[in-house]
């Protein structure tokens, strides 16, 4: 077991680790799409959906992430992904990226919704694009998306959406205003999408990371201040990983979590 203090190791670790947890049939061959998919959680989700044999597709504006992931993965002897590249703030863009995925792959039936920046802008600095910009990125894109995917899922009996919130819109974070209003929003945003897509078999949830050390973490924003916080908010003396969080998400979209829709699943170690 990991240390209080040691940050965890990165992808190499996690894929070595994959046959180690559970199985979903559900998922295999179930074409999956994830936003922010090159790297970090997202990078994390890409590989446990393709170790489960499902389809998948990603979307992201950063490519050399995307191809180094996509070259792991085969390394790896899993599929590789279709990498798709857009900005999930033009949503032009993002529908086109969607209809290519269905083109390519099939139907979509999974759809993580999993991009986001948390750039920090102290709120006295916040100028409209700023506020403008957080919202385009970490909200904006969950409900295009959506619109986009959920004709075709109604089409097909049903689908699984899975909305990417965060722990810091519910602890003492500051200069994120409109990432925290963001992913705020993106709970509400669940909680009433599922309520107008149920009729039609398709679920839409919201999974809550608290602090996950991907290589982003890991490279800038974890400093000794940052372990010795952790240490006293978390119940859990662990660090959480991108895989802790893709293995609910994997939950989610699978089958086996079938009644389960409009609910909020926190993975933060219990921080309190
Ligand atoms: N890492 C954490 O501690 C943590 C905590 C709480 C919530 N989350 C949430 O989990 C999700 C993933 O976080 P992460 O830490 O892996 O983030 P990350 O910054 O490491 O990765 C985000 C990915 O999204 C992509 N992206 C960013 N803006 C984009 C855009 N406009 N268009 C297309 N792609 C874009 C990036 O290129 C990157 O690949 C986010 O929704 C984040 O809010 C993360």
């Amino acid at each position: 077991m990991a240390t209080a203090r040691a940050i965890p190791p990165g992808r190499d670790a996690e894929l070595s680790e994959l046959e180690r947890f559970a199985r979903y049939p559900s998922l295999a061959d179930r074409v999956v799409v994830i936003t922010g998919g090159a790297s970090g959680i997202g990078a994390s989700l890409v590989a446990h959906f393709c170790a489960q044999g499902a389809s998948v597709a990603f979307v992201d504006l950063a490519q050399a992430p995307a191809r180094r992931l996509c070259q792991d993965l085969r390394a790896y002897g899993l599929p590789s992904p279709l990498a798709l590249t857009a900005d999930v703030r033009d949503v032009d863009a993002l529908r086109a990226a969607l209809g290519r995925a269905e083109s390519e792959l099939g139907s979509i039936s999974v759809l993580v919704n999993n991009a986001a920046n948390d750039r920090r802008v102290p709120s006295a600095d916040m100028s409209v694009q700023d506020w403008d910009d957080a919202i385009a990125t970490n909200l904006r894109p969950h409900f295009f998306a959506t619109q986009a995917v959920a004709p075709t899922m109604r089409a097909n009996g049903g689908g699984s959406i899975i909305n990417l919130g965060s722990v810091s819109a519910h602890t003492n974070f500051v200069d994120l205003a409109g990432y925290i209003a963001s992913k705020a929003g993106i709970e509400g945003l669940t909680r009433t999408l599922a309520r107008e897509l149920g009729p039609a078999g398709i679920r839409v949830n919201c999974v809550i990371p608290g602090w996950i050390m991907t290589e982003r973490q890991r490279e800038g924003l974890v400093t000794e201040e940052v372990l010795a916080a952790l240490d006293a908010a978390q119940s859990l003396r662990l660090r959480l990983t991108p895989a802790d969080v893709a293995r609910l998400v994997l939950w989610l979209a699978a089958d086996d979590s079938r009644g389960a829709t409009g609910q909020r699943w926190v993975v933060d170690a219990g921080w309190m």
